[in-house]
């Protein structure tokens, strides 16, 4: 594949590409986009110059999220992923979410035949794919860089949604206490607990799915207020060893909730593509981000978040953003294990 720029690196200048050699690159980028609890609950269906993103319901999580709307979020940050990789390319990507009602699983459906020249600020996103992680725990007490929330509030709205800031002290404290809340009633539900262990690979474990030990601090940082996460270890003492010193403050950082006005599952992809849009946006800044989506989990808490923190809209996810010196690393399967031809047949995907 020799004219096939790398994800991981500076993108080369268009070049023609075999639509093989496309589909690949797309797909090779796309595995990078978050999911929840690393679930990774999607796959890719190849055809000509398109590609099919179904969700993938055997990687749904029964316990936390039985309507699939993480699921859900978690395709749309692939979606996002896939077109990005496509205007690196220099393709002009169409895009239809859910395009066939009657398969709901089919979440959607890109293809590429037009071209147009990428822009800096795409290809500055395109770049941080490989390098973003999710951050957990608190952050260094700087600024974010100036106009930085501005930008990551007008990519949501490119997506239908909203990107609300926690600013005031009393709200603030609020929305950690709801996480508090949640994080206590998850560890007491045996089901959710079975539910986390089984994400939660062993260290040195082979499996590329699930969150690893590398990706989490052995010893929970605490932050004012405090915005626990999620239990991985389990009292097992997996995890990384920790960055600072136990004294050292750490911020919980910039607090937001990123919402939509309706709660439909195409409201769902599109909050993950807005999802993956902040994300990559504030990488590129140097910023990174914490997810929690514990009291998002459980109805009475995401319905009070509803009402008295985001004006009736409905809460897809809560974030943090904030400096740091990034530790953390993740993994993912293959493009091969999760892309296949229209015919079923796994399509050739090998280098060469
Ligand atoms: C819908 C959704 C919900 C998530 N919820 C949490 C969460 O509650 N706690 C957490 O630590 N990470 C959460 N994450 C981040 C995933 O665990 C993370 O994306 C995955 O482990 C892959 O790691 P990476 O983002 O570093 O590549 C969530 C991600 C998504 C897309």
């Amino acid at each position: 594949m020799g004219g096939v720029p790398n994800p991981d690196g500076e993108p080369a200048a268009p070049v023609p590409l075999t639509t093989e050699e496309v589909t690949r690159y797309v797909v090779a980028a796309a595995v990078w986009a978050p999911s929840v609890h690393n679930t990774q609950p999607w796959r890719f269906n190849a055809g000509g110059p398109q590609i099919i993103l179904h969700a993938d319901a055997e990687r749904q999580l029964r316990a936390a999220d039985p309507d699939g709307r993480e699921m859900m979020i978690s395709c749309g940050a692939a979606l996002f992923t896939a077109r990005l990789a496509l205007r690196s390319l220099g393709y002009l990507p169409e895009t239809e979410v859910l395009p066939d009602l009657g398969q709901p699983l089919l979440a959607a459906r890109v293809s590429w035949a037009r071209r147009a020249a990428r822009t800096e600020f795409e290809q500055r996103l395109f770049g941080q794919v490989r390098q973003r992680r999710t951050h957990r725990g608190g952050f260094d007490p700087v600024p974010l860089p100036p106009g930085l929330l501005a930008t990551l509030r007008e990519g949501a709205a490119r997506y239908g949604a909203m990107l609300r800031i926690v600013a005031d002290d009393g709200r603030r404290a609020a929305l950690a206490a709801a996480v508090q809340a949640a994080e206590h009633a998850q560890r007491l539900d045996s089901e959710h607990v079975r539910e986390l262990a089984r994400w939660a690979p062993e260290p040195g474990s082979a499996r590329t799915d699930g969150v690893p030990p590398a990706s989490y601090l052995a010893r929970a940082e605490h932050t004012d207020p405090d915005f626990p996460g999620r239990d991985f270890a389990h009292g097992r003492g997996w995890g990384l060893p920790p960055l600072s010193t136990a004294s050292r403050f750490r911020s919980a950082g910039v607090a937001a909730l990123l919402t939509t006005a309706h709660d439909r599952p195409a409201d769902w992809i599109n909050a993950g593509q807005a999802l993956q849009r902040i994300l990559l946006t504030a990488s590129s800044c140097g910023v990174a981000a914490a997810l929690h989506s514990q009291p998002l989990e459980l109805g009475w808490l995401r319905e009070s978040i509803r009402t008295q923190l985001s004006d009736g809209a409905y809460p897809q996810l809560i974030l943090r953003f904030g400096a740091v010196i990034q530790a953390a690393d993740s993994v993912r399967r293959p493009p091969d294990d999760v892309l296949s031809g229209s015919d079923s047949e796994d399509i050739n995907v090998s280098d060469g």
